[in-house]
């Protein structure tokens, strides 16, 4: 017993140091995860034998865990296929949660004390959030706009503008999910910017926007505080739209990376800027502002087959690879950002870049741009255009059809497993084992179960 003790302590001491000697190794994004973000936890599933188990063995393998603070979600043992020694041979599976910059010496560690270690592609997976909270970690910038680094911008050299822009910046990147959303007491200058975008924008509403938006913009104006004199407030906004749909907003600092912003529409959050585009250049910003965000987009969020599409195309973003979030987000901009549809045998607007650009909307739907049927092989491959209006435009034959071709475009997406949106905990679950996908299963078939009997009930 005593030997076995010196065993294990010995066993953590050797891996100690070497997770000292790793611990500030740097791993890539391909591999795990980006070695900056400090909490974030790489997901593995490890399959390890072991020999001989009713001796120290086990402990061994224990020992490893801990010392690298290991979350066990799943462990499972079964005789060894190939047995060396005897009948306590043991094939072990485990899925575990680590942190990322641990899980080279993690293996490495156990190659020591088990044999025929192995790592399923799945810590080769981009990090992605699992719950709604993860979603605080989702906060990437592209500066690229960005009013203090970009020359281009109109509020470049305006240094108030810059400081309310700090200001705006400091509250989103210290919000945190289930805080209250950031009231703002917009300025007088604000309000005007808004107004002039507001007022010649909604004109156009009527002959340009598609039905759904038209019948949540009435509703935004009736219960959100729409108005041409005030700014919507993102708390009210927010409210509504979790009633109609199960969308929720949260604050952003500005044009968020690809990835992070793919992510949280997985879990129906909008991550939305709050302050307004610069006054000298009311129709045109380079960047989202809260003109973008309030009247192109959170109208058609309150569309049920919008808000699935959209939800969508962030659960096909979870763990994808760069290639294909660059795919994910040109069909983003073709459809949620630059969308068109039919509708009786017009034409009409859905998406958000036309929807909040009085030029653009106009000459979208003036017969100048090219149209394409929208088909998402194609549309996720086509150069797109951030800096003048679009040359071509893909036009849906309708919002439903257009989430059932994105639905079986997301199928063909190559990941080593599928996932599950849990509305219930605001969760993703990896089903990469037979009882998840069972669970799974059988919730839908309850639900289906109670279907049935309602139909029964009105028949
Ligand atoms: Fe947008």
């Amino acid at each position: 017993m005593t030997t076995d003790l010196v065993g294990m302590s010995g066993l953590k001491e050797e891996a100690n140091k070497e997770k000292e000697m790793y611990g500030m190794q740097s791993l890539n994004s391909q591999g795990r995860l980006d070695s900056n973000r400090e909490d974030d936890r790489a997901t593995l599933i490890l399959t390890l034998t072991l020999y001989n188990v009713r001796k120290i063995e086990l402990s061994k393998a224990a020992a490893v865990f801990e010392t690298f603070e290991t979350h066990i979600c799943h462990f499972e043992t079964r005789r060894a296929k190939k047995p060396k020694n005897s009948v306590d041979d043991l094939d072990i599976f485990v899925e575990c949660e680590v942190h990322s910059a641990d899980v080279g010496i993690l293996i490495t560690s156990l190659k020591r004390v088990a044999k025929d270690v192995k790592t399923s592609r799945e810590d080769k997976v981009p990090w992605f959030p699992r719950k709604i909270q993860d979603l605080d970690k989702c906060h990437h910038l592209i500066t690229k706009y960005d009013p203090n680094l970009d020359h281009s911008h109109p509020g470049y050299s305006d240094l108030e503008y810059n400081k309310r822009r700090a200001f705006f910046a400091d509250l989103a990147l210290n919000y945190r999910a289930g805080d209250p959303l950031p009231h703002i007491e917009y300025t007088a200058q604000e309000t005007a910017t808004w107004r002039e975008v507001y007022r010649k924008l909604r004109s156009l509403y009527p002959t340009h926007a598609c039905a759904q938006y038209l019948d949540a913009f009435q509703q935004l104006e009736k219960h959100c505080g729409y108005q041409e004199d005030n700014i919507p407030q993102l708390q009210d906004v927010s409210r509504f739209l979790k009633e109609r749909t199960g969308f929720q907003l949260r604050p952003a600092a500005g044009q968020l990376s690809a990835r992070d912003f793919l992510a949280s529409l997985a879990f129906r959050v909008f991550q939305c800027t709050q302050y307004t585009r610069h006054f000298s250049s009311p129709m045109h910003s380079p960047e989202p502002d809260c003109c973008h965000e309030l009247l192109g987009h959170v109208p058609m969020l309150a569309d049920r087959d919008f808000a699935q599409f959209s939800q969508d195309i962030g659960l096909a973003s979870l763990g994808s690879s760069e290639e294909e979030i660059e795919k994910l987000a040109t069909l983003y901009w073709f459809t949620v950002e630059f969308g068109l549809c039919k509708q009786n045998g017009l034409i009409k607007a859905y998406g958000a870049g036309l929807l909040s650009s009085y030029g653009e909307l106009m000459y979208a739907l003036s017969n100048k741009p090219e149209y394409k049927p929208f088909d998402p092989e194609v549309t996720a491959v086509h150069p797109y255009q951030d800096q003048a209006f679009q040359p071509v435009y893909f036009i849906a034959e309708n919002l439903e059809d257009a989430k059932v071709k994105l639905q079986n475009y997301a199928m063909k997406i190559k990941k080593p497993f599928a996932l599950h949106y849990d509305p219930f905990t605001s969760s993703i679950e990896v089903l990469n084992t037979p009882q998840k996908v069972k669970r799974a299963l059988h919730q839908i078939k309850e639900e289906l179960g109670n279907f049935c009997l309602a139909l029964e009930n009105l028949s």
